[in-house]
């Protein structure tokens, strides 16, 4: 079973970057499918933190790593990422950028910022890196690709080309300042000099692994209910993060994947606006935001906190095919007597349902249905099996799988590497 998809099972900032970093360590090769510099994964390994956007996970751990078709790539992000790394003393020389991917321009940044601006109160709360622009260019057929850089001529061209119709946009309906055609030129010329070694075939590097035998591990960004198709749109982010999703987005065939493994906290987490049914009133939010440290690593923004949503999990299992679960972040719950759990959603003409919403306005009109799990109120920092968690403890976890019908085989008590519980070893739940 060489080929895993790792993929966050809520709104993100599940701890993917963490159960990627461990599993990685048994794999061979680490894939982002899609997203961009709007994930921000933070990784503790002893003394040191790694906090990465661009890259793959698994380079924390130097496996090769490759930034899927599927993925839109800020340079001056990646480069400062590559050369991060560089300074830390990783080799690079086995980080792989499909030429498919599409580039981050500009005007993707500033039409972002300007069209937040623009919605005020109904703005989606992006964070504002040109994500939805980039791939609104992408499907226009207007972007410019990774390949694009190979060729000092063609990348001019491109830009020139994009900046014609951009400009018009950035001036006319945002009435911002436009952009100089020879400085984006020469400063996307600058960045292309310093990728082109990493340009692949990354679609025939992936199948080749594959076909080798090796361990491939397909890291999501963002997550399930962010999903352009199956999240809550229109607050969500402009790619697929669901797990289908990694075969399109690194070019292998669907049958190939094997399985895949959700990740969740054991509570909730969303940055930026839109609904969420089991967001925890004030003073408790702030209490679970500090004690979880519940800070965007991109943006700095708050996290708004929620009690866990076993009906919204239910569909992250349903839409990703999710057969097992890390569950992150259990330490955090440690403070709390007890433990609210949403396991249906009352709507409007007070049916109930465990089904998550179809249709956006049921969704936004629901309201949790909890059960009250009791709390352990010691800490798991002396845990070092399952077996050692305290009662309460494991039968959160075991309340998890059955609501879910899913083993969960990692459990997070803390932010290092080493604050992992699994009923195996890692290596059986990375090559089993
Ligand atoms: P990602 O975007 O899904 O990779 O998640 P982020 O890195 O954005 O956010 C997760 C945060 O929780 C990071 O700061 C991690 O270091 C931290 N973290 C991960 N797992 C655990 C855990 O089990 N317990 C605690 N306390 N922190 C964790
Ligand atoms: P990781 O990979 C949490 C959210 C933004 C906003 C919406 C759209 O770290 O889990 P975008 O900039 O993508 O157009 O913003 O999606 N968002 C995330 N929230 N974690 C992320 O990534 C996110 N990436 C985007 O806050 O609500
Ligand atoms: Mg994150």
């Amino acid at each position: 079973m060489p080929a895993t998809v790792i993929v966050g099972a809520q709104w993100g900032d599940e701890g993917k970057g963490k159960i990627v970093d461990l599993l990685a360590q048994h794999s061979d090769v680490v894939c982002r499918y899609q997203g961009g510099p709007n994930a921000g994964h933070t990784i503790v390994v002893g003394e040191e933190t790694y906090k990465i956007r661009a890259l793959p996970s698994g380079i924390v751990c130097g496996k090769p790593c490759v930034i899927g078709n599927g993925c839109v790539v800020d340079p001056e992000v990646l480069i400062g990422e590559l050369d991060e790394f560089e300074r830390r003393g990783y080799s690079t020389a086995e980080v792989y950028i499909s030429g498919n991917a599409h580039l981050i321009m500009p005007w993707h940044v500033a039409i972002d910022g300007a069209s937040e601006r623009r919605l005020g109160k109904l703005a989606i709360g992006t964070t504002r890196r040109g994500i939805g622009p980039c791939y609104a260019d992408k499907a226009m057929r207007l972007g410019i690709r990774v390949q694009d850089i190979l060729d000092p001529k063609i990348l001019r061209q491109k830009i020139e080309v994009a900046l014609a119709e951009k400009n018009l946009w950035l001036e006319r309906v945002y009435e911002t300042e436009p952009f100089d055609l020879e400085t984006v030129a020469s400063q996307y010329e600058s960045y292309a000099q310093r990728l082109r070694p990493y340009v692949a075939d990354t679609s025939l590097y992936v199948d080749n692994a594959l076909a080798d035998g090796r361990v491939v591990l397909f890291e999501g960004a963002q997550a399930t209910l962010l999903d352009l198709d199956h999240g809550t749109y229109p607050f969500v982010t402009s790619s697929n993060p669901v797990a289908a999703n990694a075969a399109t987005g690194v070019g292998v065939g669907a049958n190939r994947i094997d399985r895949v493994i959700g990740v969740a906290k054991a509570y909730v987490t969303r940055v930026g606006e839109g609904p969420f049914p089991t967001e925890i009133p004030e003073p408790e939010q702030s209490m679970v935001r500090e004690l979880g440290h519940e800070y965007g690593t991109v943006t700095g923004r708050e996290r708004r906190c929620g009690w866990l949503d076993v009906v919204a999990l239910r569909y992250a299992v349903r839409v990703n095919g999710i057969d097992q679960l890390a569950l992150t972040k259990l330490d955090v719950l440690s403070a709390f007597a007890e433990l609210p759990v949403c396991v249906r959603y009352r709507l409007r003409d007070g049916s109930e349902t465990a089904d998550f919403p179809a249709h956006q306005s049921d969704f936004h009109a629901a309201r949790p249905v909890y059960e009250t799990l009791p709390g352990w109120q010691e800490p798991l920092d002396a845990c070092g099996a399952m077996h050692d968690l305290p009662d309460a403890a494991r039968r959160y976890v075991e309340f998890v799988e059955r609501a879910l019908g899913v083993e969960v085989t990692l459990v997070g008590t803390g932010a290092d590497r080493d604050r992992i519980l699994s009923p195996q070893s890692l290596e059986a739940v990375a090559r089993p």
